[in-house]
């Protein structure tokens, strides 16, 4: 069966803008969302443009800024820091991946901890880890709520994540084995190194892959009636009209005949993490208009 994340994430944002519609009506401001851009990457641009879009469609304010490939970290940085300064700001996320020039880390850690609704920030990362509130970040938060809205048992499973990112699969992991629902799961997370993958996956009552490499996990690698979450989207050459298509990490015809729920791609799980980054920017206006 499949985890519709788009129909989700639709039925989702209709929530949200009713809460925007309260807030308005009670004189507040919109809750607003700023994002940077740095440079020309093609998939950078389109998924800035979907939050964009997202936000107009909840009712946010959302700000879009563009910097040149050549823009220093200092640039950058000074950027950051006019954002973390102005009040009519709740939330700032800095796209992903950045120019070589340009330190991430630097960056991320340089993101006011009250506006990171990515949850990049080492703050946010470390009160996550200890199960405390905070902006959890987007992808994992996104499919949290896929498993919860689609009532997904997950307590006392075994939940094997492939990939160890900070972004996804390590946030990832830890929402699964906290105690709380969804989670309560034994988790086993692996990665490049991973001896006898096929062996653990086969164990796996949910899935979750997150690698970034095309159909990289297929059908006989999973467990009969096993839950499928596919959190790749890469864009794989092809002789058609944009000269590319949407692969996603799981080969999805022979996972989906062996699977008992599974995500497509697209239309799975990059709708909900766009959900996320709402929700998250929603509760940054929230913390500083409720306290
Ligand atoms: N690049 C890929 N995923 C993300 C994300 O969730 N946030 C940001 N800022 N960049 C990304």
């Amino acid at each position: 069966m499949l985890l519709k994340g788009k129909e989700t994430a639709d039925q989702i944002k209709i929530e949200i803008a009713k809460e925007v519609e309260g807030i308005v009506n009670k004189g507040q401001r919109a809750p607003h969302l700023v994002a940077i851009l740095v440079g020309e990457d093609g998939a950078s641009k389109t998924y800035v443009k979907n939050k964009e879009l997202a936000c107009q469609k909840v009712g946010f304010s959302s700000t879009l800024i563009r910097l040149p490939e050549s823009t220093t970290e200092e640039e950058l940085l000074s950027k950051i820091d006019e954002i973390n300064n102005n009040d009519e700001i709740d939330g700032l996320i800095v796209q992903l991946p950045l120019p070589k020039h340009i330190s991430e880390n630097n960056v991320t850690q340089a993101i006011d901890p009250a506006k990171d609704v990515d949850g990049f920030h080492d703050v946010n990362i470390g009160k996550l880890t200890k199960g405390q509130d905070t902006f959890i970040s987007a992808t994992p938060y996104g499919i949290i709520q896929l498993l919860d809205r689609y009532n997904i048992e997950t307590k006392g499973k075994h939940c094997v994540v492939i990939g160890r990112s900070n972004i996804v699969g390590r946030p990832m992991s830890i929402l699964m084995s906290r105690s709380g629902n969804p989670g309560n799961c034994t988790v086993t997370i692996c990665h490049r190194h991973t001896q006898n993958l096929e062996t653990i996956t086969k164990m796996a009552d949910i899935l979750i892959v997150a690698v970034g490499i095309p159909e990289f996990v297929t059908g006989d690698m999973i467990k009969e009636g096993a839950t499928v979450i596919d959190v790749g989207i890469t864009r794989v050459d092809a002789d058609n009209k944009r000269g590319y298509v949407l692969k996603g990490d799981v080969e999805f015809e022979s996972a989906e005949a062996v699977s008992g729920y599974i995500t497509p791609v697209p239309g799975g799980v990059g709708p909900m993490t766009i959900i996320g980054l709402m929700q998250n920017t929603l509760k940054s206006h929230q913390n500083k208009f409720n306290g």
